[in-house]
Formats: structure tokens, C-alpha cells, sequence
């Protein structure tokens, strides 16, 4: 089951700027300074908001959710339906997850690792603290599905598991094999090589 924020792509966006406001903007710059002129290739990229920062010439992203894709294209973007999981990334320089591996845990790794094989860079961001609730269980459920982070693909019982402080998130990225890691605002950025792009 989907919450009203994946449901529809501009309740999202609202529910996006009121949870982060200007740090949502911060985010987004973030990547454009270390992507620079290279093409980017966002993975669950949701409505293309990162689109909007870099040009529709050098964005391509993937989603599951038919709706943001939609959104996103009727914008201009290229943006694709497909699970980044199984389906093949489109060809760029630059790898981006936001705001994803909180919704795809525990196959986090999996994912860091297909995209260092496809991209020269991996550019991960996640907020320090994820949209969990502290709530008893029947509670928490009905909060994911309505107002929560309920993607309609992800089950809660992964996705609550993911619980850092900042400390530990950022330890957890140089695990997974950030080169570096640090924090903008709210949120943790880290960065990855690719796999060819370490071997040269
Ligand atoms: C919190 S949103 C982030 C969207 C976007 N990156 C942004 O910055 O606004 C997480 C996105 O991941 C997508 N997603 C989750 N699992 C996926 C999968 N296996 N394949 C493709 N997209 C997925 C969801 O549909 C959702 O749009």
C-alpha cells in the first residue's frame, strides 16, 4: 500500500519541503558541486526534483512509482519506470541514490555495489534521522500507510530497521566503502568510486 505522499508526486514534494526547507535545496546543490558538468543517473528518483538542479540534458533517472514517472516526464525529464534492483541503469558518469537506501533496506549494499560497477562516482545522500514515528506497532502501521514513508514496494518491517544516529550513519558509509562521508545540514553525503574508475 502507497501513503498519500506516493500517491501523489506534488503532496510529496510538499510533505519534502515542509520536513527539510532550505536544507531540501542544500541537497540537491550538493550533488550538482560534485557531479559538476557529468551526466547523472538518479536511482528511485521519485519526481526528478535533483532534474530540476542539473538540466534535463545530462539527468536520466528510474523509479518504480509509475506516478512520479509521469510527473517527471510530463516536466521534461528522462525518467524511466523500472526497479533498481534488477533493471539496467542507464549509461552516465555519475550514480545517484537520495533518500533511498532507507527505503530499500537491507539490500543497500547490493545496490552501492551494481552502481560502482556502471558509474565512475556514486553519490549517496541520506537524512540523518529517516521518517520514523515512535509509536506503539498497531500505530506505526497506520501512520506508514497514511502519512508515512510507505512506497507501495517496500515493506515496513525492513525500512524500520534502519536507525542511525549521525555518528553511526556516517561509520556505516565508510563500511559500505564511501571514500569520504560527511554532513550537510541534515543529512549525510557519501561519496563512492566506481569499480573501473578505482582500476585505472
Ligand atoms: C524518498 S523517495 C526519494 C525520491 C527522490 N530521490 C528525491 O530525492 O525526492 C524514495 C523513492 O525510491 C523509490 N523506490 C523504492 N524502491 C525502489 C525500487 N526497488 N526500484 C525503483 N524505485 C524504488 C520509491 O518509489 C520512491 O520514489
Amino acid at each position: 500500500m502507497r501513503s498519500l505522499m506516493y500517491i501523489s508526486p506534488k503532496f510529496y514534494i510538499f510533505v519534502l519541503k515542509m520536513i527539510h526547507g532550505r536544507e531540501l535545496e542544500r541537497r540537491y546543490e550538493e550533488i550538482r558541486k560534485i557531479a559538476g558538468q557529468r551526466r547523472v543517473f538518479e536511482v528511485g528518483c521519485g519526481p526528478a526534483l535533483l532534474g530540476g538542479y542539473l538540466g534535463k540534458e545530462r539527468y536520466v533517472g528510474m523509479d518504480l512509482n509509475e506516478r512520479f514517472v509521469r510527473y517527471a516526464r510530463k516536466k521534461g525529464f528522462n525518467c524511466s519506470v523500472g526497479d533498481i534492483l534488477k533493471d539496467e541503469f542507464q549509461e552516465a558518469d555519475v550514480g545517484v541514490a537520495v533518500d533511498v537506501l532507507h527505503h530499500i533496506t537491507p539490500k543497500e549494499g547490493e545496490l552501492i555495489e551494481s552502481m560502482r560497477k556502471k558509474f565512475h562516482e556514486v553519490i549517496v545522500i541520506e537524512p540523518v534521522s529517516a521518517f520514523n514515528v515512535r509509536l506503539p506497532k498497531a500505530l506505526r502501521v497506520l501512520w506508514d500507510s497514511t502519512f508515512g514513508d510507505a512506497d507501495g514496494i517496500n515493506p515496513l518491517k525492513n525500512r524500520e530497521k534502519w536507525q542511525f544516529s549521525e555518528k553511526e550513519l556516517l561509520e556505516y558509509m565508510k563500511n559500505l566503502g564511501a571514500e569520504r562521508a560527511y554532513t550537510v545540514g541534515k543529512d549525510v553525503v557519501a561519496v563512492f568510486r566506481g569499480v573501473k574508475t578505482r582500476n585505472i
